[in-house]
């Protein structure tokens, strides 16, 4: 990389052989983004083509109306790079958690054959297209296959992270009323077993739920129903490994994804057949310049949308080869991420934020007998990558020579949006970079109006989008136009997100303008926070805030008025029990305050700015909204006792 006052460039060799290194691609593609689109959408398989590229009838739009499609054909028998220079080539690397266990290689051809085994399982089992089938399954091959089964059939996947709880799957289920779970006896994590079918049983209560999947994973004992429950490899075993792609319109729903709303509830983000397969493709090609040769490896979990796109569809759309991970990047020992690296050979590494700064902190001893000749990319994800943990990682990891490319999108934009091209650049630390070709972000204030380079305002995108930004909220429609069509005659995308953009036209995201909390990179709002803990029942009242955290970025603190006097430490552990309960054991929070009062407008709102500023003890700013301004002074000295 070259460096050039802030900003810093592809060496010459990357760009010289980088699939995108000519800066016109802008320009071009910002003539015409439908055209630009359309282009990159013709490289993939279609059974029809589209006849129409775009239409709008503001909130709504729609991508390659009239094309039919299937993104598994696209990786599979269909894809551009050509089946027979595939097929034999591995697509999925697993690594299980405990390191002396075998590791686990599919080739494109297995992949294929499993996939189709168990679609024509599913069919046995009733599952038509259009009907919604829940995946709860740790990280495990068999969650890809699972996935794109479901796509074969055109049933729509619902994917929920392992590590939410059975109330979280169940709210899940209930909402998509699928009729299929799959599941896994358990697997491991930090050495130990985690009972997974146990959550599962709890969880299908009071769903549709008629029969249940599981996969031997960890061989523990489960609780067995024999009316309900089928082990995956028994009902896999006499099935064919053939299987017809459905035939899909370009605008059927290929997943629903949850993910955190403004109240306890979690909205499902809807996400085509055809849009989505196009934008997978390119975003992983053109941003991780990814080839068929790469080793890649995303860190993230298949349960959120980084691990969907880019732990998922993205590498195979690509043919490339890529590592799944059961475990944590820390355990058994801490540079176990390192380790894996160098096994398998990684060419590009995409994580959040996060494990770089828990890297970090591990110190350079951990690092010295690694030298990842093998990298030639780093990338972050999912919250704000601060100026040191950048240098760290393009220095340390990246040994001066891997571009650091900073990627920003949503769950919503079901792919990356915003980053430097890692062949044209710039990087700068702190800004995540372009938007993506074809692409109109802009900056505006709350009325709609531009604001100037430098100045903070709302992130918003422009028509005509992109092919995989969301379609809907699953059976809420309301709250699709609350959420992203409120301004502009529900003509623009809102991300929520606040930003500003540098005179260079990089983009730095300074965080959201909304209730959600990005802990550790993944999603949460202080609406479900305090549902949770509202469950409790000597709580009357309670209010989260995030505030800074040296590794996991955010972290919630919550504050709680009681009903009847209570010690502090049973708050706090019912609290902490109440958080696993209801979401799972990924959140915690860092301070729990029981206060007498919280601070209000005349309506009655919680004033959670001011609880945040209480906490990091910045100026307070103006107070003449508050209800009760007498709260505040209580709250400090609790704070400070
Ligand atoms: C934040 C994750 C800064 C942002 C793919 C966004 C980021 C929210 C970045 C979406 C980044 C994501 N820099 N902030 N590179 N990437 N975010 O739905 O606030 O889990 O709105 O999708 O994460 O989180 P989600």
């Amino acid at each position: 990389m070259l460096k050039k006052g802030d900003l810093y460039y592809p060496s010459k060799e990357f760009a010289h052989s980088a699939i995108i290194n000519n800066k016109k691609i802008y320009k071009d593609a910002g003539k015409n983004p439908i055209k630009f689109w359309e282009g990159l959408a013709k490289e993939l398989f279609w059974f029809k083509k589209w006849k129409k590229a775009f239409i709008h009838k503001p909130p709504y739009f729609q991508w390659f109306v009239g094309g039919k499609i299937n993104i598994t054909s696209n990786i599979f028998e269909n894809n551009s790079l050509g089946w027979e220079n595939i097929k034999n080539k591995a697509a999925i690397i697993w690594e299980p958690e405990i390191p002396e266990e075998r590791q686990r290689v599919l080739t494109y051809y297995e992949l294929f054959r499993e996939v189709n085994r168990f679609a024509n399982a599913l069919k046995r089992l009733g599952v038509k297209k259009g009907d919604r089938v829940g995946i709860y399954l740790p990280m495990i091959p068999e969650a890809i296959i699972s996935m794109l089964a479901c796509a074969r059939i055109g049933a729509i996947h619902t994917v929920v992270f392992s590590a939410f709880s059975s109330s979280a799957l169940q709210i899940r289920l209930q909402d998509t009323k699928a009729k299929v779970l799959i599941t896994a006896d358990g697997y491991y994590r930090r050495a130990k077993v985690i009972d997974l079918k146990r959550n599962a049983d709890e969880a299908i209560k009071n769903t549709k739920v008629k029969k249940m999947i599981v996969v031997k994973r960890a061989g523990n004992e489960v609780a067995w129903n024999r009316n309900r429950d089928l082990w995956w490899q028994n009902l896999v075993a006499g099935e064919s490994d053939e299987c017809d792609a459905q035939i899909m319109d370009a605008e059927d729903t290929l997943f629903i994804l949850y993910t955190s709303g403004s109240t306890g509830k979690p909205k499902g983000t809807v996400q085509t057949c055809g849009g989505y397969a196009v934008q997978a493709k390119f975003t992983g090609k053109w941003i991780f310049d990814l080839r068929k040769d790469d080793i890649f490896w995303s860190t993230a979990d298949l349960g959120w949308i980084t691990g969907h796109t880019y732990s998922c569809y993205s590498p195979l759309l690509n043919a490339a080869t890529f590592v799944i991970f059961e475990g944590a990047p820390n355990s058994p020992t801490p540079d176990r991420w390192a380790r894996i690296i160098e096994k398998y050979g990684i060419t590009i590494f995409y994580t959040a934020p996060t494990a770089v700064r828990m890297f970090k902190k591990y110190g350079a001893d951990i690092l010295k007998k690694y030298k990842f000749e093998t990298l030639r990319l780093l990338s972050s994800v999912g919250e704000p990558i601060d100026e040191s943990s950048w240098k760290w990682y393009f220095k340390e990891i990246g040994k001066n020579r891997c571009p650091v490319v900073d990627t920003w999108w949503q769950t919503e934009t079901g792919g990356i949006l915003i980053t430097s091209l890692p062949g044209i650049g710039p990087f700068r630390p702190c800004f995540t970079g372009l938007p993506f070709p074809g692409l109109k972000f802009d900056i505006v204030d709350d009325k709609g109006k531009r604001v100037s380079s430098n100045k903070q305002g709302n992130l918003v995108l422009l028509p005509p989008f992109a092919p995989g930004l969301l379609r809907g909220i699953y059976r809420n429609p309301e709250k699709y136009l609350k959420t992203y069509w409120r301004q502009c005659g529900k003509k623009i995308y809102f991300t929520s997100d606040a930003a500003l953009k540098d005179k260079n036209g990089l983009i730095r995201i300074v965080g959201r303008i909304d209730d959600v909390l990005k802990v550790a990179g993944h999603r949460f709002t202080t609406g479900e926070l305090e549902d949770a803990v509202s469950h409790i029942s000597y709580i009357s009242e309670s209010a989260v805030v995030g505030v800074l955290d040296e590794i996991k970025g955010q972290v919630p603190i919550i504050f709680v008025v009681l009903k009847e006097t209570t010690p502090v430490e049973k708050v706090q552990k019912e609290i902490k029990l109440q958080l696993r309960k209801e979401i799972g054991p990924i959140i915690s929070t860092k301070q729990v305050y029981i206060v007498k009062d919280l601070p209000k407008t005349r309506s009655g709102k919680i004033m959670r700015r001011i609880l945040r500023k209480l906490f990091t003890g910045e100026e307070l700013g103006d107070l003449s909204t508050l209800s009760n301004q007498e709260s505040v002074e209580h709250i400090k000295s609790v704070i400070n006792n």
